[in-house]
């Protein structure tokens, strides 16, 4: 399938930001919407500046990721107008004028300097719902984040436009390209370090423009969750590579993760195929009306069917699942939204108006708690790790019996198997994100 032109999408996307908007601002009762793209923040004691990170209802209106000092200014009835800072400067690269597929519907008007923004802002400025961190503040613009506004912005981005889709489907081809690439390295006898250089090589971006720190894990170390350490030596001997990376599309985000196994006969190269099938039949399961909390319970039940099928598991997988033995094999939640942030905003929101669902009792890292709808985009992560410090609560707990330590000891120098995809949720049949760009590559 050719890639969908952002440019023909745009227009549509635009006009469904600014009926949220209008919307948001009746409920807010406020005039206008400002959003700030954010300033630089600066390390203690260091005149050295982190990697920016640009407001998130920022780059929804326009797909500019590095402009600080900036503002997306939006009043009913009226073209969206983005104040551009374009400073004079010879310490960095100035942003190049705007451009693109964007810039004829916004009505743009470059300054040199963040305080030239003060005049083109509409006022007064109690009269605005202003949208950012309180480090944005210009003269009396403050950030005020009306509740009513953001709770009904943040559940509606959950409903993603066709325009964000063609953009995450393009992060996903970029991460997939990347992952073969890290494969590849991983085949050929590469560290850690070396495999994440080979990833970011491909996908050609560095660690600042990738949504999340690449996790890179070779044997035991896939049993760290978020393992970013990234030994910088290749192990004297290769078993398992789990790799969690993502790539990044005018700041919209893929997050996949693979696991492979160095032996492809080996009985861990079996259950990471087991993962791989129940992965996709809980990808299938992405359907409108499902509630997310009971597809994670349900990945409970399943994990543990496999681990009981390679003889790790004593017990029934309701067993485990009841006693607390299926969390220290699959201690965190089955996935999360995903879009402009890698973790998006809303997982819990329930409603437009606020309010939060609840994570089941005894499941604290779930990310989302929604019934899914059309338009909605999650990740679906399953994954089953030999975490000793997660096994030892198991003993302590006197829940020894429902394990085979031999075989959690046959397991362990592995590490852990995790599958992520992306997947859309549709009015019918989900669409898998991640899947068809593999293929592609
Ligand atoms: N890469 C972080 C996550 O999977 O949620
Ligand atoms: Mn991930
Ligand atoms: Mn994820």
């Amino acid at each position: 399938m050719r890639p969908a032109d952002p440019a023909t999408l745009y227009p549509q996307h635009l006009a469904v930001l600014c009926a949220r908007a209008d919307e948001a601002l009746s409920r807010s009762g406020h005039d206008h919407l400002l959003i700030p793209s954010g300033r630089r923040h600066y390390q203690v004691f260091d005149d050295r500046d982190y990697p920016f990170a640009v407001n998130p209802h920022f780059k929804h209106w326009v797909p500019l990721t590095q402009v600080t000092d900036s503002w997306l200014v939006y009043t009913p009835g009226q073209r969206p107008k983005l104040v551009y800072l374009q400073p004079f400067d010879y310490w960095h690269v100035v942003p190049e004028a705007p451009s693109g597929w964007w810039v004829e519907h916004v009505d743009v008007h470059v300054i040199r300097t963040p305080e030239e923004a003060l005049p083109l802002l509409p006022g007064p400025p109690s009269r605005c719902a202003i949208l950012g961190e309180a480090q944005s503040t210009l003269g009396a613009y403050q950030p005020n984040n009306p509740p009513a506004a953001l709770d009904y912005l943040h559940y509606q981005r959950s409903y993603k436009t066709p325009y964000e889709l063609a953009l995450m489907r393009q992060a996903q081809r970029i991460a997939a390209h990347a992952h073969r690439a890290a494969e590849r390295a991983f085949r050929a006898g590469a560290s850690e370090f070396d495999i994440h250089l080979a990833y970011c090589a491909a996908a050609r971006q560095d660690a600042t423009e990738v949504p999340y720190q690449n996790i890179v894990a070779l044997n035991e170390h896939g049993a760290v969750l978020h393992y970013t350490q990234l030994d910088r030596d290749p192990p004297a001997e290769r078993r398992s590579f789990l790799i969690d990376a993502g790539a990044s599309c005018c700041g919209y985000a893929a997050d996949i993760t693979r696991t492979y196994a160095a032996d492809p006969g080996g009985e861990f190269q079996a259950m990471i195929d087991a993962v791989d099938a129940a992965q996709q039949a809980m990808c299938a399961a992405v359907r409108a009306g499902a509630d997310y909390r009971q597809l994670h319970v349900d990945a409970h039940l399943a994990l543990m069917g496999i681990l009981r099928e390679f003889g790790v598991l004593r017990v029934s997988p309701e067993a485990a699942l009841a006693t607390g033995v299926s969390a220290a094999f699959f201690p965190h939640g089955l996935g999360h939204p995903i879009g402009l942030q890698v973790h998006d905003v809303a997982g819990f929101a329930a409603s437009d108006r606020g309010g939060t669902i609840e994570r089941p009792p005894g499941h604290p890292y779930l990310r989302m708690t929604r019934v899914l709808e059309p338009g909605m985009v999650v990740t679906i992560e399953p994954g089953i790790y030999f975490i000793d410090l997660l096994l030892d609560e198991v003993k302590a707990n006197g829940h020894a019996d429902a394990v085979d330590w031999a075989r959690v000891d046959f397991f362990r120098p592995y590490g852990g198997i995790r599958i992520e995809d992306n997947v859309l949720c549709t009015g019918d049949a989900p669409e898998n994100l991640t899947r068809p760009a593999f293929v592609a590559q």
